[in-house]
C-alpha cells in the first residue's frame, strides 16, 4: 500500500510576472480594467472554427462552436468603478445561484460533445454573462475574506482567483456528498475536535457562482467511513463546468491551471471531477489523458468511499491566460505549456522552424484567416482574403462550423505562419503555431487595445510568437455607417464608456461587425511579411 504521498506543494508567492502584459495607462485607466473584466467573457463566444479550403475547393471543417448558457440574471444596474487588479470575479453576486445552476444544466444535457450555436439567443447569452462578470468584479473587495473564516493548514483560501486544499495521510472522498475527509491518525486530534470545515469553489475563479462548492473536513477514524476503494497515487478534484465552452475559458480556467496544479506528477495523478463536462473531456482528451494516466472518476456520482495518500482540492491559476513561473514547481512558462500542448497534439518539437522557412521550397508563408460567426465578424471575409494573397501569402480562411476535431485542427494551425483574426476566442488557437509565428490580432472599434493586448497579445509574446495588432480605423466598423460619423459611439467611444459598461458592450462587443479597409490592412501584413522573412 501507500505510504508517503509525493505532493508538488508550490508555494503560492505574490510575486508577480514582469512580463504580465503591459497596462495601459492614461486615457482609459478605468475604461481599461472595465474591458478588461468585460472581454474575459467575451472572448469568442462561438468561437468557431471551421477550415473552408486553401482557396481552392475541399473543404476541410473544424467545430468550435460554442453554446453558453446564462444565467437569469436580475438586470440591475451595476458597478462600472472597480478598482480591479485582476479580471477574475473575486465576489459573489446577488443572484440566486441555484438558477443558475438549473439552466447550466440543462443546457449541458443538450449538447453533446459538440455543442451547438443557438443564434437567437447568443447576443442575450453573451450580455449576460458579460453583465454577470461586471457584477462579480464590481463588489471586489465585497465578502472576499470573510472576517473570522478558519484559517488552518488544510485549506488555503488567501489567494484573490483561487481556493486549494491540500489533505496529505489519510484522505478520503464522498463524492455524492462532495465532500473531501481528513482522518487524522489515532491519538492525534487533528482538526477533528472542532467544527471547522471548509467550503470552496474547486476551480479556478473561486467566486463564480456558476461552480458548485465541495466541503472539506476532517473526522476521527472512528466517525470516518471505512474505505471501499485504496490508491496509491494522489488524486486532484477540480470542477469542469463554469464559463467552460468558451475555448479562451477552456483554457483560461481549467487547462491552463490544471496544467499548473498536476503536470508535475507525470501522470501518476488521478482526477476527479466535479460536474464533470462529457463534451470537454471528449474535446481535450489527449491533454486530459497526459496530465493523469488513469480514469477520470464522475465525483458527483461516484458512491464509494476512495482513500489517496494525498488530495488536491481546486486548481492553482495566477492569472487570466497565464502562468507566473516562480508560483510553479518547475517554473513552468507559457511557453512551456504551448509547447506542452504540442507535444501533445504530436505537432513538431520546440526546435522546428516556421513552415516557410523550414521548407526548402521557395513558397509563400501562410496565413490562417479566422472569421468569427456573430459577433465582430468580418463582412468583407473573401476580400479579406484576397487582399492576404495579394500580400503574398498563401491564405487559410476559417469560417464558424463545427466539425472537425482539434487534433485535426491543430495540425493545420501548425501548418500556418500567420493566424489572422478579429479579437476573440478563435485566437486561442495560438497555443498550437510554431515559435516565432504570428498572431496578428484585428482590434475593433471602441478604445479595444488594452484587453486585445492583455488577453491574446501579452500571452503570444510569452510564448515566444510574434505578436501584431491592428486597430480598425471608425470607418472599418459596421457601426459607422450604422450611427453615421458623428455619433458618439464613433466620435467619442470613452463617452459611450462612461455611460455604463452595457453601453460599450451594446456597441463594440455585440453589434460591431468588422469591415476591412484592404488598402489601410495592406501595408501591416507586409509587415508581417518581412517579419517572416527576417
Ligand atoms: C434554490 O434551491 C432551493 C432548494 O432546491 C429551493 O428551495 C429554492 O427555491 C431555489 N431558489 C431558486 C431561486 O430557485
Ligand atoms: C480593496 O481593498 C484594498 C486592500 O484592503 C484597499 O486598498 C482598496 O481601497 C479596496 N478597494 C475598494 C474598492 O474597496
Ligand atoms: C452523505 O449523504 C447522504 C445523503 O445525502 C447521507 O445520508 C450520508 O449521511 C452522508 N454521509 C456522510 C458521511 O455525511
Ligand atoms: C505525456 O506526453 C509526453 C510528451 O509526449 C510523454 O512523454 C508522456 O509520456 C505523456 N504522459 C502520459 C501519461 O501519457
Ligand atoms: C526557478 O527559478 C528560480 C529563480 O529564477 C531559480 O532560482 C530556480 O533555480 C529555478 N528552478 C528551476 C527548477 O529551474
Ligand atoms: C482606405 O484606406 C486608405 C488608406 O488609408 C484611404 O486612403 C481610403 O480613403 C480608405 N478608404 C475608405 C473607404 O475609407
Amino acid at each position: 500500500m501507500v505510504s508517503q504521498s509525493k505532493t508538488p506543494a508550490p508555494e503560492p508567492s505574490t510575486t508577480n510576472m514582469p512580463s504580465a502584459p503591459p497596462a495601459v495607462k492614461g486615457v482609459a485607466k478605468t475604461l481599461a480594467q472595465h474591458h478588461k473584466a468585460v472581454i474575459g467573457f467575451l472572448l469568442g463566444f462561438f468561437l468557431v472554427l471551421l477550415l473552408y479550403t486553401f482557396l481552392s475547393g475541399q473543404l476541410v471543417s473544424s467545430e468550435d462552436a460554442i453554446v453558453r448558457a446564462v444565467t437569469q440574471q436580475s438586470t440591475a444596474a451595476v458597478h462600472t468603478d472597480q478598482d480591479g487588479r485582476t479580471t477574475s470575479p473575486t465576489s459573489p453576486t446577488s443572484t440566486s445561484s441555484n438558477t443558475t445552476q438549473d439552466n447550466l444544466e440543462g443546457k449541458n444535457t443538450e449538447r453533446s460533445s459538440q455543442p451547438a450555436v443557438n443564434d437567437e439567443a447568443s447576443d442575450k447569452m453573451e450580455e449576460d454573462l458579460i453583465r454577470q462578470d461586471i457584477d462579480q468584479a464590481g463588489t471586489k473587495n465585497g465578502t472576499n475574506h470573510k472576517p473570522g473564516a478558519p484559517r488552518k493548514p488544510i485549506c488555503d483560501l488567501s489567494d484573490p482567483r483561487y481556493d486549494i486544499c491540500e489533505i496529505s495521510g489519510d484522505a478520503r472522498t464522498m463524492g455524492t456528498n462532495r465532500t473531501i475527509l481528513y482522518v487524522p491518525p489515532v491519538g492525534e486530534r487533528g482538526l477533528a475536535d472542532d467544527s471547522h470545515e471548509w467550503s470552496i469553489r474547486d476551480q479556478s475563479r473561486k467566486y463564480l457562482e456558476y461552480i458548485n462548492k465541495v466541503t472539506v473536513r476532517s473526522l476521527d477514524a472512528q466517525a470516518a467511513p471505512g474505505c471501499t476503494s485504496r490508491h496509491a497515487v494522489p488524486a486532484v478534484v477540480f470542477a469542469m463546468n463554469g464559463l467552460t465552452s468558451n475555448p479562451w475559458h477552456d483554457f483560461s480556467d481549467v487547462l491552463i491551471p490544471l496544467f499548473i496544479t498536476t503536470r508535475v506528477y507525470e501522470g501518476e495523478v488521478q482526477f476527479l471531477v466535479s460536474d464533470l463536462q462529457p463534451w470537454f473531456v471528449d474535446k481535450y482528451r489527449l491533454i486530459l489523458t497526459n496530465l493523469s494516466r488513469y480514469d477520470i472518476v464522475d465525483f458527483n456520482q461516484d458512491s464509494g468511499v476512495r482513500c489517496y495518500p494525498h488530495i488536491t482540492v481546486g486548481l492553482r491559476s495566477h492569472r487570466d491566460l497565464g502562468i507566473d513561473p516562480a508560483r510553479t514547481p518547475r517554473n513552468y512558462t507559457m511557453l512551456d505549456f504551448r509547447l506542452y500542448i504540442r507535444e501533445v497534439y504530436s505537432l513538431p518539437p520546440a526546435g522546428v522552424d516556421i513552415p516557410f522557412k523550414e521548407s526548402s521550397m521557395q513558397r509563400r508563408p501562410r496565413a490562417m484567416l479566422i472569421n468569427r460567426g456573430r459577433t465582430r465578424k468580418f463582412v468583407n471575409f473573401q476580400e479579406i482574403a484576397a487582399a492576404v494573397v495579394a500580400a503574398g501569402f498563401e491564405v487559410v480562411p476559417v469560417e464558424p462550423r463545427r466539425d472537425l476535431s482539434i487534433e485535426e485542427f491543430s495540425r493545420v494551425v501548425d501548418s500556418c505562419d500567420v493566424l489572422v483574426g478579429a479579437h476573440g476566442a478563435g485566437l486561442t488557437n495560438f497555443f498550437f503555431l510554431r515559435t516565432n509565428a504570428v498572431m496578428l490580432q484585428v482590434v475593433p472599434w471602441g478604445h479595444m487595445e488594452h484587453p486585445s493586448m492583455v488577453f491574446y497579445g501579452g500571452p503570444a509574446r510569452e510564448m515566444r510568437l510574434r505578436d501584431v495588432e491592428y486597430s480598425i480605423a471608425a470607418e472599418e466598423s459596421t457601426l459607422y455607417d450604422k450611427y453615421g460619423k458623428d455619433h458618439p459611439a464613433i466620435r467619442d467611444p470613452e463617452s459611450i464608456h462612461k455611460q455604463g459598461w452595457q453601453f460599450g458592450m451594446k456597441y463594440y462587443w455585440i453589434e460591431q461587425d468588422i469591415k476591412l479597409n484592404v488598402t489601410r490592412f495592406a501595408p501591416t501584413l507586409q509587415q508581417v511579411l518581412q517579419m517572416l522573412r527576417g
